[in-house]
């Protein structure tokens, strides 16, 4: 063969393999709302930046029909690009060729990528869209999966990890996404789960869709499993790539910081008058952070998971910071089993890739129910003392409103490490409300009392005002400075700057034990 022709071979192959299933399966692709795993590689990196790696890998399956059955590209488009500038891993799983499914040789195109991006230190990003284990390639399809969520363990806390899910993900294609740092899903495009419907109406004799059971709103509203939900796949590159802009590439490195424009030194009055004068009134929380963060910018992770607290990223000078807040406006911000883990794993992702974290304090307690404490209350809310109290990272807690009990240690109170705790002068710090502290400790005086409604209000309002303020806590130096509202910004934006070379180290150990 002559040099031209070699060439021209090339291309030939490099052509069928890129239109992956053939155009048939792609239109099929196109009118369900989806895009190709080339596409959608295409529209996620910066233009003309995917080098794409292993094109000409092949299965070796010879089970049932595959002896002959060609799968280009063995159903995945792996390789590199960047995002912003920055370098990213990526694999696109595409479901024009048998339906994405993971055999042996497709899971060692992912496994390769993902083994370049810890040793280079960078995001790897994981588009699915696959029917799971290669039925026909058997055990050498469960090995395949085996051998990511073993690497997606190693990569844990080394390099973020994320998982994008384009389409429907069963049976092992939900566990690696699982293991990851955040999960986006497609609203009505996307399904995550173990076992499909028609598994659940055999075994239980439950009828549910497959959107129902596994899809965007579920795993983000109900089971917790996923992050972000995007109306549709432009929308999801958009969130991904702002997720990344808050994000360092690796462990060893720093957030990138951005000039926002925003001046640290801002004030804002009507921080001044957020608290509203009722103790027991709401207000939003979402609101505060706005008011503080640069330009407003409050990107929330699990908006939709366990609301009464709030977890995400924003900057303060530039500089990224992990938020986490009580939200009065439900469940007057009590903390749950949900918001537990929810706010705990966010803890550890901060504290894994060196993002500062801010606490936000407004929380009238745990919240009681038989349900709470079956369901291991206990358990949960531990991992948040756990959490914290394993962070390494500069932690700054700024009380606006309630603090009490369980609740204030844990949501990083000066005991668990604080390096700043801030106190606004509404802030009520004590071990419970007012209302129920003063009926147990002045019981007996309050039934005894000639009028004891009256004698009741006396006694919750001398605990009140000897302890719903900061200024007991301030005594001990469990607060460091009860501040005006209105200065909130700055004096974040300094303690930040103090805390930049803030180093701390643990004992030195093989890991710890969170409870889970
Ligand atoms: C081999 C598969 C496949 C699979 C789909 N295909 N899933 N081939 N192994 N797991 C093929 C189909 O045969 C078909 O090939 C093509 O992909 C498109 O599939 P369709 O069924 O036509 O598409 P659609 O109607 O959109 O349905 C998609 C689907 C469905 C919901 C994903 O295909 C499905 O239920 N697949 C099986 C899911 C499953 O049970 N997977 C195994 C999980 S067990 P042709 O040639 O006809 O175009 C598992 C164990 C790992 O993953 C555990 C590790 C912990």
């Amino acid at each position: 063969m002559s040099t031209r022709a070699k060439i021209d071979d090339l291309l030939a192959r490099s052509k069928k393999i890129e239109l992956g299933g053939g155009q048939k399966a792609i239109d099929k692709q196109h009118q369900s709302g989806k895009f190709t795993a080339r596409e959608r590689i295409e529209k996620l990196l910066d233009p003309g930046t995917f080098t794409e790696l292993d094109k000409f890998v092949a299965h070796r399956c010879v089970n049932f029909d595959m002896a002959g059955k060609e799968a280009p590209g063995e159903g995945v488009v792996t390789g590199y690009g960047t995002i912003d500038g920055r370098l990213v891993y990526v694999f696109a799983q595409d479901f024009t060729v048998l339906g994405g499914s993971l055999g042996e040789m497709h899971a060692a195109k992912i496994c390769k990528v993902m083994d370049l991006a810890v040793k280079m230190g960078a995001p790897c990003i994981g588009l699915n869209d696959s029917g799971g284990a290669r039925i026909q390639e058997a055990v050498d399809a469960l090995s395949g999966y085996g051998q990511i969520f073993y690497r997606n363990t190693l990569a844990s806390g080394v390099i973020p990890q994320i998982s994008v899910i384009m389409g429907p993900c069963a049976g092992g294609a939900v566990y690696s996404p699982a293991l990851t740092d955040f999960i986006f899903m497609v609203k009505n495009n996307s399904q995550m789960f173990i076992t499909g419907p028609q598994v659940i109406k055999a075994v239980t004799g439950e009828e549910v869709s497959a959107e129902q059971l596994g899809g965007a709103i579920t795993h983000n509203r109900t089971s917790g499993v996923a992050h972000f939900a995007a109306e549709n796949e432009d929308d999801c590159f958009a969130q991904i790539k702002k997720l990344l802009s808050f994000l360092p590439s690796n462990n060893l490195e720093d957030a990138p910081i951005y000039d926002t424009g925003d001046d640290p030194g801002r004030m804002d009055e009507s921080l001044n008058d957020i608290i509203p004068d009722n103790p027991n009134a709401a207000y939003d929380m979402v609101e505060l952070i706005q008011k503080v963060v640069d330009n407003g910018e409050f990107f929330q992770t699990q908006p939709l998971y366990a609301p009464n607290i709030l977890t995400g990223f924003a900057r303060i000078n530039g500089r990224v910071i992990g938020i986490i807040a009580n939200q009065p406006k439900v469940m007057a911000g009590c903390l749950d089993i949900n918001a537990s883990d929810k706010a705990a794993r966010f803890i550890r992702f901060c504290d894994a890739f060196n993002i500062p974290i801010v606490n936000f304090v407004d929380v009238p307690g745990f919240l009681p129910g038989t349900n709470q404490e079956y369901g291991g209350i206990i358990r949960h809310g531990a991992k948040m003392l756990y959490a914290y109290s394993e962070a390494t990272v500069p932690k700054i807690t700024i009380v606006t409103r309630k603090a009490y009990g369980g609740a204030y240690l844990a949501m990083c109170s000066r005991d668990l490490g604080a390096d700043q705790v801030i106190a606004w002068p509404t802030a009520e710090i004590a071990v419970m409300g007012a209302e129920g502290a003063a009926n147990i400790i002045f019981r007996k005086e309050i039934e005894s009392a000639a009028n004891p409604a009256e004698k009741r209000a006396e006694k919750i309002q001398e605990y009140r005002d000897r302890f719903a303020t900061p200024y007991v806590a301030a005594e001990r130096g469990f607060v460091d400075m009860v501040i005006e509202p209105k200065e909130t910004r700055p004096r974040l934006a300094n303690a930040l700057e103090m805390l930049a070379t803030k180093r701390e180290s643990r004992p030195a150990k093989k890991h710890g034990n969170i409870p889970l």
